[in-house]
């Protein structure tokens, strides 16, 4: 199985790819997470990649293929894989087509209200990579006992950019796994587990 997740930033990608990647024995692909790693690690394509995520702008194309490139070459990718935030442009998805084949791609469509009050609440754990959201988690705890923090582009005024550049570059996706035939549409403005029983189910069918 290859899947893509494709969403707006803040419609709940990283919190369903966990799920699927565990459902089917797959790997889990967020290239947000790759390049946090990088910029934490203080390599030169963490550097590069840096400026860009802390304004909200997407990292150019062929850092983020070489990348990929390299990651699906693991053997944990093996049996197949999830990508959560990857493609991005229409760029990447056309790289994308002559390296591999893609079996389903999955939309989480959530308004851009609700994404604002979502990614503004989330804290992450440095740890383990867990995800909360301040309206259900109280304290400042993860449960395996890191202290969370908030994302340097969770501010509001970097959010509003974020979720400008998905309108401009990524949300062309749709259309074009759609005309593909690989396009599963899912109502992610709805509660975790309605959200995850729904991807189930269009998966399932
Ligand atoms: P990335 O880390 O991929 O960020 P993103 O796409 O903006 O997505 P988020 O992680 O913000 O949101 P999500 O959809 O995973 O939501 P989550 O599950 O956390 O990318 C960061 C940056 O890296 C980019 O801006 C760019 O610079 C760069 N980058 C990455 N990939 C790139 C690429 N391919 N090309 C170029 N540049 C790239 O949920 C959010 C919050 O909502 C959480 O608090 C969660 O608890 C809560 N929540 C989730 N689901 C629900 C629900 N159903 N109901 C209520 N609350 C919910």
């Amino acid at each position: 199985m290859k899947m893509i997740l494709l969403g707006p930033p803040g419609a709940g990608k990283g919190t369903q790819a966990k799920g699927i990647a565990a459902r089917y024995g797959i790997a889990h692909i967020s290239t947000g997470d790759m390049l946090r790693s990088e910029v934490r690690e203080g390599t030169p394509l963490g550097r590069e990649a840096k400026a860009y995520m802390d304004n909200g702008q997407l990292v150019p194309d062929d850092v983020i293929i070489g990348m990929v490139k390299n990651r699906i070459q693991q053997p944990d990718c093996q049996n197949g894989f999830l990508f959560d935030g990857f493609p991005r442009t229409i760029a990447q998805a056309e790289v994308l087509e002559q390296i591999t084949d893609i079996d389903r791609v999955i939309d989480i469509e959530v308004p851009d209200e609700r994404l604002i009050e979502r990614i503004s609440g989330r804290r992450m754990c440095p740890l383990c990579g867990a995800t909360y959201h301040v309206s259900t988690h109280a304290g400042d705890k993860c449960s395996c006992g890191g202290t969370l923090y908030q994302r340097d582009d969770d501010k509001a005024e970097t959010v509003a950019v974020r979720v400008r550049e998905y309108h401009r570059k990524t949300e062309a996706l749709i259309d074009f796994y759609a005309q593909k035939g690989k396009l599963l549409r899912v109502n992610g403005d709805a509660t975790v587990d309605a959200v995850a029983e729904e991807i189930a189910r269009e998966l399932d069918a």
